[in-house]
Parts: structure tokens; sequence; C-alpha cells
């Protein structure tokens, strides 16, 4: 048997890795290598970018880009972008953002857009001296970042603040810099980071400096932005008279609006719901924030952090009804940014915030905040009302009849029959198979 290990995989050329892997894990080498490299970029100097982002990169990996229009925000109207796979999700958008756009739109607020960074550092010195000379060593950390800070503070931004913790009652002799950010238009992590290492530095000396000969030593355990960033939050919020809740299902207005805020509050109360719910309204803000190559793992996490910060696991949307008035919003912490890392090197998301008119980092929290609410709303709207399932098979008729092979006018005559009649797989095969007429 072939071995399946290797070393110096990634010094191979992009051809040579195909082919190992083809030979080794795949029954038919020639059909896969071909396949492979038929998703190479045409472009050659594009497909050397991309390759780039990444290591051992062989090829790419082809996702939906598509659209969503009719985002009125903020008094603007948007086109958004979306990069997602799941069916549904981008006509939900859409629907959505359309109904809103006539009852007033989507209103954001930036309620902060601080960045958070930490030191772990350990020390076995006694605590009250740490604290006592703290203000000088806080002093002297920033000094000595200036060279790292200058460009950002142009820019308006740079180290806002930095604490110092006590957590030696947590574990022995730890202590932490909590350093607050402030980064602009971009993301931040680079800049933090570097920041934080400095700081790192610093310190070390400072102890060497200043405490006695057996209190000199500080271990840097580690220096790294914190992705939970609870004072960099967007607010969205959509409102209008009950009255108006008009077109949801068979519903009155007032008896979707009740529906609908019971729906928002089940997921308050119970986190089985809550992540269901919160999962939907990701939908929405990863398919933005991958569209404008902003880092999805980093905004999902802190999203749910965010929203166990009560101590239990909670939902990030919330609704009231008051005076006649509904009232549907989010609060988001967001850290994203429209200079730097991929936002200007990805064809794709240079291409995305071209689209959303060049924003700053806070017009685009507010699109991506936005766009996970009307997200929300239309599975909402969807589950109070017909249930989620009829227009999320409708959606994936299509990728049914792809998987079955169907040709064209199989999925015409599949189109039509499934108007009106459930779509589930067995259906749609049963339905080529001339079974069902
Ligand atoms: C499916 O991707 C998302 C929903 O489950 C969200 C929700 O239940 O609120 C429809």
């Amino acid at each position: 048997m072939m071995s399946k290990t290797i070393n110096g995989f990634s010094k191979l050329s992009k051809k040579a890795k195909i082919s190992w892997l083809a030979d080794h894990f795949f029954s038919n080498p020639d059909d896969i290598s071909t396949e492979i490299i038929s998703f190479w970029h045409k472009n050659e100097a594009l497909q050397h970018i991309i390759d780039g982002f990444s290591e051992n990169t062989i090829s790419n990996f082809v996702m939906p880009y598509g659209v969503a229009p009719n985002f009125l925000i903020d008094g603007k109207t948007y086109c958004v972008p979306m990069v997602i796979e799941e069916s549904s999700v981008v006509a939900a958008a859409a629907a959505a953002a359309k109904y809103w756009m006539t009852r007033g739109g989507f209103k954001t607020e930036i309620l902060g857009t601080q960045k958070i960074g930490q030191l772990h550092f350990k020390w076995n010195g006694n605590p009250e001296d740490l604290k006592a000379v703290f203000p000088v060593f806080k002093q002297k950390l920033i000094e000595e970042a200036t060279h790292l800070t200058v460009n950002m503070q142009k820019r308006g931004g740079g180290i806002l603040d930095i604490s110092l913790l006590d957590m030696t009652n947590l574990e022995p002799n730890y202590y932490q810099l909590r350093a607050s950010f402030e980064t602009c238009d971009s993301m931040g992590a680079n800049f933090i980071n570097s920041v934080l290492e400095n700081f790192g530095t610093t310190l070390m000396a400072l102890a060497k400096t200043t405490f006695s000969e057996s209190n000199q030593d500080l271990t840097i355990i580690m220096a790294i932005l914190s992705n939970y960033t609870p004072d960099c939050v967007v607010r969205v919020s959509v409102q209008c008279p009950v009255s108006e809740l008009t077109g949801c299902g068979k519903l009155e207005a007032s008896e979707f609006a009740e529906k609908f805020r019971t729906a928002v509050r089940i997921a308050e109360i119970d986190p089985y719901r809550a992540t269901t719910h919160n999962k939907g309204i990701y939908n929405g803000i990863d398919a933005v924030v991958l569209a404008t190559a902003n880092d999805f793992r980093a905004i999902e996490a802190c999203g749910h952090t965010y929203a166990s910060r009560n101590g239990q696991y909670s939902s990030l949307s919330h609704c009231k009804i008051e005076d006649g008035i509904f009232r549907f919003w989010l609060d988001l912490p967001l850290a994203v940014g429209t200079v730097g890392g991929l936002t200007k090197l990805h064809p794709m998301a240079r291409l995305s915030l071209e689209l959303l008119g060049n924003p700053s980092a806070k017009e685009l929290m507010s699109v991506i905040a936005a766009t996970g609410l009307a997200q929300n709303f239309a599975a909402l709207r969807s589950l109070v009302t017909t249930g989620i399932q009829q227009g999320h098979m409708k959606m994936h008729l299509q990728n049914i009849l792809n998987h079955l092979g169907a040709n064209e006018e199989e999925a015409e005559q599949a189109a039509l029959h499934f108007e009106c009649n459930a779509v589930s797989f067995s259906a749609v095969r049963d339905f080529l198979n001339g079974t069902v007429v």
C-alpha cells in the first residue's frame, strides 16, 4: 500500500502537490487532477495572489456570490454582497430589506469602536509593588511603542488605555495588561499584536530596572488581541406601527406582531432556541463578512461570547411592542476593517467594498448588522407564519434537480409541479422517474 504521509509537501510545486494527492487519495488520479486544476483562475497573476493568502494551496473552493438589493440603511440605499452556500439566505435578506424599505428602513448607531488586547504575564513579587509603579510603567509602555503607533495616531487611532489586572487569586503570580485600542478603518489585529509584543519587551526591561534582584524576572506568557470586543458594537433597529405589519402570511398585523415578539422572547430565555436564532442572524452577517474578506471566525466567536455576557447564552436580537409600535433591534459586536488584511487584495472583496460605496469600518458595521437583522426578521417571519420548509425546499429544489442530473425540460416541469407540492429529495426523484405525475 502506498504511504499517505510525506515530508516536504509544502516545497513541491502546485502541480506536483496535486499529482501526489491524486495518486495517493483518489481512484481516478487523472480525472481528479483535471478537476482540481479546472478551478484555477484563468488569470495567472490573480491566481498567484489568491494562492498567497494561504499555504499548500492547490486550487480554489468556489462559493456563490450573491447580492441583496433594496437595503435602506440610515437613509442610504445599498445593494449588499453576500457569499453563502445555503439556499434561501440571500432571497430572505432581499425580501426583508424590501419589506422594511417601505417602513422606514434600518437605523443604526455605533455604540463604540474599541478593540482589546492582552499581555499575559507572571511575576513573583508583591502585587502591591507592581500596582504602585504601574502608572509610571504605563507611560513608558506607551512611549516605547510610539514607533508602532505613530501612523495609527495620525489616522485618529492608537492606544486608548492600559489597565493592570491582578489575577493572582485565580492563578499564582498571574497578571494581565488589558489594553484598549482605536484602529480606525482597519480591523487592527496586526497593529494590536505588534504593540502588545512591544509591551512585553518593555515590561521585562522595566522589571529589571525597577525591582529588587529577587523580583526582576517577569515571564511573558503571551501577547495577543482579544476577539471579544464588547465595546466595539453597532445597534441596528427597525420599527413601525403594528398596523403596518401587513403581508405576513394569513396573520392579522397585530397577531403577527405578538407571535413574532414571542418568538424573539423564546430565544431570549432558551439557549437551545437562542443558538438557532443567532445562527440565523449569522447567516446574514457571515455572508457579508466573507464578501468583504473580513474574519468571520473572529466575528462569530465574539458574537457568541457577547450573547452569553449575562451568564446565559441568549438572543442577540430583541423585540418590543409599546404604544402600538413594533420595534425589533440587535446590538452586535463587530470588529471589521475596510482597509488592510485582504480587504483590498482579494479582487472580489475589493469589488464588494466598491459596491457598498467604499464604506468606512463604521459604515460597514452598520451594513453588516442590518443584514443580520434582516435575516433574523425573514427567518422569524417564516417560522411564525408558513414555517421555513416551504420556502427553503423550493430554493433547494434546484440543488436536488442538479444532483439528480435533470435536464432543462425536466427542471421546468419539476418547478411547475412543486409549486403546489412539497419538495423533498425522494419526491423530486420520484417525479423525475415518472412515478409521480
Ligand atoms: C437556517 O439556516 C436558519 C434558521 O434556522 C434560523 C432560525 O431558526 O431563526 C431558519
